[in-house]
């Protein structure tokens, strides 16, 4: 009995001095220091809060006081019990730094910044969402926090020109970069597909410029509706004028005004982008003057601006002159990427130009027309931002460079070389309209912001990274929270926090589900596991799928119906399967957030353990790989004889292994060490094909940015005829395949278990 107690009051003990497991401050980005201190602070309704603040605060109290009434916590003119104190002073050095103390009965935040002051405001936010303060729980726990960013620009752009986001959802979307310390809004207002920022000089602009029939982006989105409602276009943009069925909208400025001041109170800065002299249909639709030549779509992109009419200089200065109006951000973003030249070249006004000036090609003239646009923007007070294109030209170095395309792995240090302030948004990982998949978080929290090649003098003109969802392909709202969430918070914490913690950050992200539900966003949930795509049996087998969330259910069809909330659940997560089939699930949320994770679609296949071999000539350790060098971006298009031959001791790509473009062929054989079904997982960019014992086990053919592709296949023990062919198709490529036997650990395949036959 005596024993019993001790061990009740041992447990108790451990309870009150653990007090809090580690889900209670599951912070994102997690700060640089953190240390729990003992007890906790209680909110209690009995104990109203005093703020006490100094003075310059105004704006942080009064987004406190709304953080504290969300979890319906009352604040008090006087308590000698709860305080929150928020301090400027310079003794915390940085912009943005921050130092937050939670103890029993009071909490502080100290800061040189009103800045920094918010973010410790935003963590003692996080810390009352983790800990569901004002429903189940009353408090959270002691903590010391010192904390500051690894980068000063940590953005988010959303194209609103190829579809539409109202106002309401632009305020939410600043919301949740607020609360993940993201405090760059980048804006891409203008577009070939709608002018969405009313101009009062242009008002047809808008009028007309803002509105479309449904163009080809809208039919890929309505085909795709058919699986997932998610790409539905969403109805409360489309109108009917005239008969006729029209798709768009914009922002007049005194919304922008106040979408601009709503930022300002959340520390984040607008950046708006009129992205020119390309990327401009909707404008020169409209005006057809600002063109020399036919209007519409060359090769890839849509004809430019001319820059050798005066009067496209006086368009955008007044265009530009209301949108430095409204926006007070330091930058304006240019725009200067895709521009298709050719009007250019056959103009008779750009051809007298160039004689004049003495200008030797077009791209010259696109210079010409960067340095006149940014001198108007400097004019103003401000700074240019434009797409690491312009580097393509002679720009000066005042412009910030904003690099976006991958496959130009050399331009972030050519633009530092040129003393280009940089900041870093490659497509692969950061274009985030690409589709999500396992892979995909851990791309986005390993990116590497500075890249290998930036001397160390130069490292402090890489200002941080952005994340940039292009629309074509997002029609509705919960389609941009699926593509943005979670995705936003490994941004986040690589550019805040900046240090390796992968697994710690996935388990944290585990807490941070359910505040995500709360705040409504229909983020895409947590990849399933435990099962292959291309899956078989030999007799039977059980589909066990690993669910990371609790509380979330597996729905189910074998008919080949998309599942919804309607169809079975995979009850116990598990299915027994004995004959050939094909089966769709996903993980759907039950909270009020539409958030669901992919679907996956998994085929079952009888098949036989195939025999192992032994063959004539002796072996070795290896494997052969054959060098391709070859412009190609599918493995079906290697073709011809190896330019080189190497030995490798894995799946790797060997480092001599170099060209813009190539193919690889990995040849031998692979000795598994005991009879049964093997998982094999390939993650490649751009393709790749897996053959074992001579059968297909996975297509994973490109060209594509990193996609994972599961197969399975039944093998004796022993050797077995191995082949996998890998394409690199350009932009930088990505090869990893591991293997499983059961679960969800995907393994490396041990070196050993690779041969080759000795000739
Ligand atoms: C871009 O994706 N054209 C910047």
């Amino acid at each position: 009995m005596l024993f019993k107690k001790i061990k009740l009051v041992v447990l108790l003990l451990f309870i009150a001095l653990k007090g809090f497991s580690q889900n209670n401050y599951a912070l994102i980005p997690y700060p640089q220091k953190l240390s729990l201190l003992k007890g906790n602070f209680v909110f209690s309704p009995k104990n109203k809060i005093q703020i006490l603040a100094g003075q310059k605060l105004e704006n942080e109290v009064s987004y406190l006081r709304s953080v504290l009434s969300q979890y319906k916590i009352e604040t008090a003119v006087k308590s000698t019990t709860s305080r929150i104190e928020l301090k400027l002073s310079a003794d915390v050095k940085g912009e943005e730094s921050y130092q937050l103390q939670v103890k029993p009965g009071i909490i502080a935040v100290t800061a040189a910044t009103p800045s920094g002051i918010f973010y410790g405001i935003q963590t003692l936010h996080q810390l009352m969402a983790l800990n569901n303060i004002g429903t189940h729980q009353k408090q959270i726990p002691a903590l010391s926090i010192n904390d500051q960013p690894a980068y000063s620009w940590r953005g988010s752009m959303l194209d609103v020109s190829r579809h539409f986001f109202n106002m309401d959802y632009l305020k939410r979307h600043i919301d949740r970069l607020a609360f993940y310390k993201i405090n760059k809004f980048h804006f891409h207002l203008t577009d070939d597909q709608g002018w969405r920022i009313e101009i009062k000089k242009y008002p047809a602009l808008t009028e007309k410029g803002a509105y479309r029939t449904f163009n080809n982006q809208d039919s890929v989105c309505m085909e795709l509706a058919k699986e997932n409602p998610d790409f539905e276009i969403d109805p409360r943009f489309i109108k009917v004028k005239d008969g006729k069925q029209l798709y768009g909208g914009y922002y007049t400025q005194q919304e922008l005004r106040e979408l601009v001041a709503y930022a300002a109170e959340r520390h984040v800065e607008i950046i708006p982008e009129i992205d020119m002299p390309g990327h401009m249909m909707a404008g020169i639709s409209v005006f057809p003057e600002l063109v020399d030549g036919k209007i519409g779509w060359g090769e890839l992109f849509s004809t430019p601006l001319c820059p050798c009419k005066e009067e496209v200089y006086t368009f955008v200065e007044h265009v530009l002159n209301e949108v430095i109006s409204i926006f007070p951000s330091k930058y304006i973003h240019i725009g200067a990427d895709e521009v298709d030249k050719t009007s250019w070249e056959k103009s008779e006004l750009c051809k007298a130009m160039m004689k004049k000036e003495g200008m030797k090609d077009v791209h010259e003239l696109q210079s010409y027309f960067v340095h006149r646009v940014q001198e108007m923007v400097e004019k103003k007070g401000k700074k240019a931002i434009a797409w690491d294109d312009a580097l393509e030209g002679k720009i000066n170095s005042d412009i910030t460079v904003m690099y976006w395309r991958g496959w130009v792995s050399g331009a972030p240090l050519k633009a530092v070389q040129n003393n280009h302030p940089v900041i870093m948004s490659p497509t692969n990982p950061l274009y985030f309209d690409t589709f999500p998949d396992k892979s995909s978080l851990r791309n986005v929290y390993n990116m590497n912001v500075v890249y290998d090649d930036i001397p160390a003098d130069k490292t402090h003109l890489i200002k941080g990274a952005q994340a940039n969802l292009w629309a074509e392909k997002v029609p509705s709202e919960n389609r941009a929270d699926f593509l943005l969430f979670p995705r936003l918070t490994a941004l986040s914490e690589r550019l805040w926090t900046n240090k390796d913690k992968f697994e710690d950050y996935s388990n944290r992200l585990l807490a941070h589900y359910p505040v995500l539900d709360q705040m409504k966003v229909a983020y895409r949930l947590p990849d399933l596991c435990g099962f292959a795509l291309e899956s078989v049996f030999v007799k039977d087998a059980v589909l066990e799928v690993k669910n990371p969330l609790k509380g979330k259910n597996i729905h189910y069809t074998q008919d080949g119906s998309t599942p919804t909330t309607k169809s079975p659940i995979l009850s116990g997560n598990s299915l027994v399967i004995n004959k050939p089939t094909s089966l769709k699930f996903a993980l759907f949320s039950t909270g009020g957030a539409q958030s669901k994770g992919d679907i996956y679609a998994v085929n079952y296949k009888q098949s036989t353990f195939a025999t192992a071999i032994k063959p004539s000539g002796k072996l070795a350790n290896g494997l052969s790989c054959d060098f391709y060098k070859q412009p190609i971006d599918k493995v079906a298009k290697i073709s011809g004889n190896p330019d080189q031959q190497f030995l490798v001791q894995n799946i790797v790509v060997p480092k001599e292994a170099k060209a813009p473009q190539f193919g690889l062929k990995y040849n031998g054989y692979i000795e598994v060490p005991e009879t049964g079904i093997y998982t094999f997982n390939l993650t490649c960019d751009d393709g790749g094909m897996l053959y074992i014992a001579d059968r297909l086990v996975i297509d994973n053919e490109g060209p594509h940015s990193p996609i994972e592709k599961s197969g399975q296949v039944a093998l004796e023990k022993g050797l077995h005829p191995f082949r996998l062919d890998f394409v690199e198709g350009g932009g930088g490529y990505t090869l990893l395949l591991q293997y499983s036997k059961v679960g969800c650990d995907a393994k490396n395949i041990p070196d050993s278990w690779f041969q080759r036959e000795l000739k």
